[in-house]
């Protein structure tokens, strides 16, 4: 049996190779919010409004209650929290759901944190949630959103024209999606 906590004492939920995926806690507040007002950060999200200290807690008791969302904090695994990813949106009916992610620090991206932490996320979502299908949304310009989601077997299945408006230009949406069936042949091989 794995570790039920980490080295500074949190507990983990999921563990990964790169990553440990635990709830939030009160004290990940502050490093939430910072990341969450940072311009770099924002360019790539939808968030544009200040968050505040208040609205940041807020969000996190929110999402923690709320029957479908799962939101997770992406920790190293000697247990320093580098971002967020979740499971959102879960429609139990159609057995579907979106994720969002974020690694806070740019020294800790491209280092395969995202990815684990996906495939991961993946794998409570399609064998322990059984939900069917997972989708995200990307904005054209993020090269590596993009790219480390079709590592995790997501397929480009459209394209929102000019559907945003980011940094004074309209630019297009790239909606992806991944079923159990494209992720499983991948995971196998993650796990080899
Ligand atoms: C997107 C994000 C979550 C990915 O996490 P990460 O830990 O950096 O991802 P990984 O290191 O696992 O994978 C990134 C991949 O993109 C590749 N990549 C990076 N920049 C790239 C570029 N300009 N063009 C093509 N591929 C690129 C990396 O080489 C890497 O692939 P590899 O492992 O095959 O070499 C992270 O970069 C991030 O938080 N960015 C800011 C917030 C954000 O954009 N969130 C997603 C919103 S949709």
């Amino acid at each position: 049996m794995s570790d039920p906590l980490d080295s500074t004492g949190k507990v983990v939920f999921l563990k990964g190779r790169k990553v440990l995926l635990r709830p939030f806690e009160e004290t990940d507040c502050r490093q939430m919010q910072i990341w969450i007002n940072d311009e770099d950060i924002r360019r790539n999200l939808l968030a544009f409004r200040p968050m505040s200290a208040r609205d940041e807690r807020e969000w996190m008791e929110k999402m923690q209650k709320m029957e479908n969302a799962i939101p997770l904090a992406i920790c190293t695994l000697d247990g320093e929290l580098i971002g967020s990813t979740g499971i959102f949106k879960i429609n139990w009916q159609h057995r579907y759901a979106s994720t969002g992610t974020l690694i806070g620090d740019p020294e800790r991206r491209n280092k395969g944190f995202g990815t684990d932490a996906k495939m991961h996320v993946l794998n409570y979502a399609f064998n322990v949630l059984n939900l069917h299908r997972m989708v995200t949304e990307a904005f054209e310009f993020n090269e590596p959103s993009l790219h480390y989601n079709l590592k995790c077997g997501y397929k480009v299945e459209g394209r929102l024209r000019q559907h945003y408006f980011k940094e004074g230009r309209y630019v297009d949406a790239v909606q992806l999606g991944v079923l159990r069936e494209d992720w499983l042949p991948l995971w196998e091989e993650y796990n080899r």
